[in-house]
């Protein structure tokens, strides 16, 4: 007998220890970083993934001051022949074409070698704070979100807040899995429109190597019980959420990846080393997978796609100097549930956790090029992530199933659901 209360008690402090221990790693794991990143000041990205770009230019400008004398004369023969266009037959003394070209394409050029970033999602919400952070740095942004009456407003205040930033819009519908007309061949593999207007839109900024920080960001929340709607309409937004990221993605990757070679093929750079940054891959994902959530069941999924993509390909491509972040923002005051069934759930969120998109972009801004791949964002994921941590993931799906009854929102969904399948 006292051999075996020696023993229990053996194995209880063992226990005791090794939790505690475990415990202790978790905690320092988990809030370690996130302690460390809600007071880091944001980071630089001109400096941490430009930084060639602007030695390069001011390179440029000390070796060509009879260039750019030579353009200097082109722009004001231009602003002169701009003055004078009403009476132009009268007195407009003729500018030669070349020198017309040349100022053209200068303009180009100068474009070019600026620095850019390329947001989706950008017309509102998370992705139109992420374009106002990155703007503020300096960096002009290619802007991507539906043609509606949110994109030319969104626009609008962007030119009035950063005159001195160029922006681009690729105004195309992310869930629109349809090839260009001209594409419809049977032969050349089938590029969505999307992607072939934003193809379209950068050619020359991914030629020139300037554009360097994609926020895959764009999204939109469809809430009911999956098979309540058609499944058109939910590959559509399996389209939008997950595989328009993975298609620019690709993309991108293939551009950057010429560049590099080009430019390891120069050996005017040091591309493919580990140390050197030269471009991001940022994903705006959500917590919501961290737990089941039913009446966003594709959500959910999708975004857990989206973190799981980011997590491996962050390993594929750092030879290549790219990093990349996936982002878990908790509840956020934005259009998202602008048309959704008003959940008690979301009120509650919306009342004591919401955060602005402001905040969120912040956040995002602060965890860039830090080493740190996933980052949550707010209480909600934080919480929901610990759950994950602390009651088995198995364990929680079932007892959810078990509870669903209790759950209002449940029975009011099911009520719905009722009534369609009544009614047809
Ligand atoms: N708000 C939250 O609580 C929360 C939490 C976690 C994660 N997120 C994620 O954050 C991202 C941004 O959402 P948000 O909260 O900022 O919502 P939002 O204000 O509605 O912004 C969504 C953006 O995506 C664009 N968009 C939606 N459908 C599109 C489509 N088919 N084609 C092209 N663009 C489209 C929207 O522009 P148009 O509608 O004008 O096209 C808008 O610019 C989403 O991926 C969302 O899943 C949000």
């Amino acid at each position: 007998m006292p051999y075996l209360q020696l023993f229990v008690s053996q194995v209880w402090s063992a226990y005791r220890w090794a939790a505690t221990a475990l415990t202790t790693l978790l905690v320092v794991t988990y809030f370690g970083p996130l302690l460390y990143l809600s007071w880091a000041p944001r980071r630089d990205l001109r400096r941490r993934y430009f930084a060639d770009l602007s030695a390069q230019t001011s390179l440029q400008a000390r070796a060509t001051p009879a260039k750019a004398s030579n353009m200097a004369r082109n722009h004001k023969a231009l602003r002169a022949r701009k003055k004078g266009a009403v009476e132009e037959s009268r007195s407009a003394p003729s500018i030669p074409k070349s020198a017309l070209n040349e100022a053209r394409l200068e303009r180009a050029r100068s474009a070019t070698a600026e620095p850019w970033a390329l947001v989706t999602g950008a017309s509102s919400g998370i992705g139109l704070a992420i374009v106002r952070e990155v703007a503020q740095q300096g960096i002009n942004v290619v802007l991507v979100a539906r043609d509606d009456a949110l994109l030319p407003k969104a626009l609008d205040q962007l030119r009035a807040e950063f005159p001195e930033r160029s922006f681009r819009v690729v105004a195309t519908d992310l869930s629109e899995t349809m090839p260009p007309r001209d594409k419809i061949d049977g032969k050349s593999e089938a590029t969505p429109n999307y992607l072939a207007e934003i193809e379209e839109a950068t050619a020359d900024l991914f030629a020139a190597g300037t554009i360097r920080l994609i926020f895959s960001n764009a999204g939109y929340l469809l809430m009911s019980f999956y098979w309540q709607r058609s499944l058109s309409e939910q590959m559509r937004n399996w389209e939008c959420n997950i595989t328009a990221a993975l298609r620019l993605t690709h993309f991108v990757l293939g551009q950057w990846a010429k560049h590099q070679r080009a430019a390891l093929k120069r050996d005017d750079d040091r591309r493919g080393s580990n140390a050197a940054a030269f471009g991001l891959l940022a994903f705006t994902s959500s917590s919501s997978f961290f737990l089941p959530s039913p009446f966003a069941t594709l959500y959910g999924a999708e975004k857990a796609a989206l973190t799981s993509f980011a997590q491996s390909l962050a390993v594929e491509v750092r030879d290549l100097g790219v990093d990349v972040l996936v982002v878990h923002p908790s509840y956020t005051r934005t259009n998202l549930y602008a048309n959704q069934p008003k959940l008690a759930i979301l009120e509650f969120l919306d009342r004591f956790t919401g955060a602005s998109p402001g905040y969120v972009a912040a956040s995002i801004m602060r965890a860039v090029g830090r080493g740190l791949v996933v980052r949550d964002i707010g209480f909600y994921s934080y919480l929901t992530r610990w759950v994950n941590h602390v009651v088995d993931i198995g364990l929680l799906s079932s007892l959810i199933v078990l509870c669903r009854h209790l759950v209002p929102e449940y029975r009011q969904f099911r009520a719905d659901a009722d009534a369609s399948l009544h009614s047809s």
